[in-house]
């Protein structure tokens, strides 16, 4: 039996307190996105669904290469150890010789200024104020001295592609020293362009196309349509003064007759750290690093090239034993969670790169929502880390970590 009583006035107006109304309607939603799984269902509803589609989509019916990657970081358990004293948690480390304050850097991703308006500039202006790397890409929409005048203190990273004609590439290149860029990322796995599926069905093009379709998709997504059409306009800023129409450009892009001459070249004339980036292999790892490559970028591009792609997340023990103390092992492709970022080190990756987990976040609200992306996942990081028993980075160890292929 339970004995009742009337509530106590007090009480009641302890309970009652309201929270104070947030009236910045962008803030409030971001405040109550929990999970970057949250700032996804954000973005899915301010940007139009083939904007959404490019960005979220992946190669190949079942988009599996993306698919099974996920899943590997869910089949993944953890072996805590208890009984340290975790109230403070380290997660600085060293990325390619110098300095982040947390695990992960912010992937290079083209198109970005599709996704919002204010593009690379946001982006490199978290990775500032947060103190990690972010890497631009050739198919920016920011130019790299834009970029670098946005986010003047970050450590700027310039991802690569590298085509037949080699001298625009020599140019990026130059650019990219002056502005002081750090790093080099040169992408490999895009030999030709990926069966991106829902692109084909959408209808995707870049600039979009004002169709009936876009026409009413504007009536959908006013805020997108009218950032679009009132802002500067949407080019490949790095390229523009390359000949053709976007789609020539973008075929001429994916190269077909990149070789390990190519890394070879690049390590003399790139005075910075080399990383090769869409390393799938220990044999490949192990090549490129022979020929001057400081790290390798283990990914399957988000899984947007090859279908039935290894999940990148796999390949790190046997990438580390082969090339580990020669050159830093990097991992991306399917990271949506601050715990897969402390699996994946504690397999033995130096770094994590994360892509969409951010581009959700700028999607749903420009700088703020990739601010809150961040702070996501480095809280999820800290809390995994406090859970595991584990002090600083150096701490994680195989050892907390168990791939479980029997788990669903
Ligand atoms: C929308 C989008 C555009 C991308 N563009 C590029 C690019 O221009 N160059 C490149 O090397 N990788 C590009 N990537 C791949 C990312 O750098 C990274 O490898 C991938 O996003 C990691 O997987 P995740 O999105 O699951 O984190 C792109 C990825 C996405 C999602």
């Amino acid at each position: 039996m339970v004995d009742r009583r009337l509530p106590r006035p007090s009480e009641l107006r302890e309970l009652l307190r309201p929270a104070p109304f947030q009236w910045d309607g962008v803030q409030r939603r971001l405040t109550s996105a929990a999970t970057i799984a949250d700032l996804r269902e954000l973005a899915r509803r301010r940007a139009p669904r083939a904007v959404f589609d490019y960005t979220d989509g992946a190669a190949g019916e079942g988009e599996l290469s993306l698919e099974r990657a996920r899943r590997a970081f869910h089949r993944l358990q953890f072996n805590p150890s208890v009984l340290h004293d975790v109230s403070a948690v380290d997660t600085t480390t060293t990325i390619l010789g110098r300095p982040s304050t947390l695990p992960f850097a912010l992937a290079p991703t083209g198109f970005t200024r599709l996704m919002h308006t204010e593009g690379e500039r946001a982006v490199v202006a978290v990775a500032e104020e947060v103190g990690i790397p972010y890497a631009l890409s050739t198919l920016g929409t920011t130019t790299i001295e834009q970029m670098a005048e946005a986010g003047p203190g970050a450590r700027r990273w310039f991802q690569l592609y590298v085509w037949r004609d080699r001298a625009p590439a020599g140019e990026l290149i130059k650019r990219a020293v002056d502005a002081g860029y750090d790093t080099l990322m040169l992408t490999v796995d895009t030999p030709v362009a990926g069966a991106r599926l829902r692109d084909v069905r959408n209808g995707m093009s870049i600039p979009p196309r004002l169709s009936l379709r876009t026409f009413v998709d504007g009536a959908l997504h006013p805020r997108w349509w009218f950032d679009l059409l009132t802002t500067e306009p949407l080019t490949f800023a790095n390229l523009a003064s390359t000949d053709g129409t976007v789609a020539e450009l973008i075929n001429r892009v994916f190269e077909p007759a990149l070789t390990m001459d190519d890394v070879r070249w690049l390590r003399s004339v790139w005075p910075g750290s080399l990383v090769i980036k869409g390393i799938q292999s220990a044999a490949d790892a192990e090549r490129v690093v022979d020929a001057g490559a400081d790290g390798v970028l283990l990914s399957s591009h988000g899984g947007r090239q090859l279908e039935r792609a290894p999940v990148p997340l796999e390949l790190v023990p046997s990438v580390v034993s082969a090339v580990g103390g020669r050159a830093q092992v990097l991992v991306d492709t399917g990271v949506m969670n601050g715990g897969d970022i402390v699996a994946a080190l504690a397999l033995g990756a130096d770094a994590v790169l994360v892509g969409r987990a951010y581009l959700y976040g700028l999607m749903a609200a420009g700088r703020r929502g990739v601010a809150r992306a961040v702070e996501i996942l480095a809280a999820e990081v800290v809390r995994t880390m406090q859970l595991l028993g584990a002090r600083s980075i150096d701490e994680l160890a195989p050892s907390h970590v168990t791939l479980r292929p029997d788990l669903p």
